[in-house]
C-alpha cells in the first residue's frame, strides 16, 4: 500500500514527470505544453497551508501526487477549493488515486474547506469513478470548452459537500 506525505522539493522531478506524461497524453488536464521543473517549483512554492500538495510514495518512489488549490482569489471562494490528482501511468488501477483523494478530503477538512470541486474532462471514466466513489455528485458540464488533440472537448463539474 502507499504511504501518503506531504510533498517536498525533493518530489518534484517525479510529480513534473508524472504531470508532463498527463499533458503529452491525456485531454486530463487542457495543459498542453509540458511543465519545467522551475514552473513547477514556483507552483509547489505557491501551494499555502490550506493548499496542500501531497504525494502517494510506494517502493521508494513517488508513484502519484495530489493537491487542493484555491477554486477562486475572490475573498468569498475562501472555503471552495479545486483537487487534482494524478497517478503515475505504471501505478494506475491499484488504489493509488483513491488513497491520495481520501487524504486531499481529510485535509480539507482540516483545513477548514466546505465544498471541493473537480473539473473532469469529458471522456475520462477512471476519474469520474474515482469521484463518484469518494462521494462527489456531478453538478453540472461546461460544453466544448477544451480544445486539445485536434477536438472540442467539454469539462464536467463534481461537487463534494464536507
Ligand atoms: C484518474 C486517476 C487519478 C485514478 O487513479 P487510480 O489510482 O488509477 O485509481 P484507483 O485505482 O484508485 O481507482 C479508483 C476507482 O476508479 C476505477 N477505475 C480506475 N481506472 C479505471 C478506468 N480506466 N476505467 C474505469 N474505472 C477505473 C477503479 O475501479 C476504482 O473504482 P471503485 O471506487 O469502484 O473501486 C488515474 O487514472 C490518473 O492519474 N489518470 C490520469 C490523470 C487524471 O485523469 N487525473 C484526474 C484529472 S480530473
Amino acid at each position: 500500500m502507499a504511504s501518503l506525505r506531504p510533498a517536498t522539493q525533493a518530489d518534484l522531478a517525479a510529480i513534473t514527470a508524472i504531470y508532463n506524461e498527463a499533458i503529452r497524453n491525456t485531454t486530463a488536464t487542457f495543459d498542453t505544453e509540458e511543465k519545467s521543473l522551475d514552473d513547477r517549483r514556483a507552483w509547489l512554492a505557491g501551494h499555502g497551508p490550506r493548499h496542500p500538495v501531497i504525494v502517494a510514495e510506494q517502493a521508494g518512489a513517488v508513484a502519484g501526487w495530489g493537491c487542493l488549490s484555491p477554486w477562486s482569489d475572490r475573498c468569498a471562494y475562501a472555503d471552495t477549493c479545486e483537487d487534482s490528482v494524478y497517478v503515475d501511468a505504471s501505478s494506475r488501477g491499484r488504489g493509488v488515486g483513491a488513497a491520495l483523494l481520501a487524504e486531499l478530503l481529510r485535509l480539507a477538512r482540516q483545513n477548514g474547506m466546505h465544498t471541493v470541486i473537480a473539473r473532469i474532462a469529458d471522456g475520462n471514466p477512471a476519474s469520474e469513478k474515482l469521484h463518484c466513489s469518494a462521494g462527489f455528485e456531478r453538478v453540472g458540464v461546461m460544453r466544448e470548452v477544451g480544445r486539445k488533440f485536434g477536438r472540442l472537448i467539454g469539462v464536467q463539474i463534481w461537487q463534494r459537500m464536507l
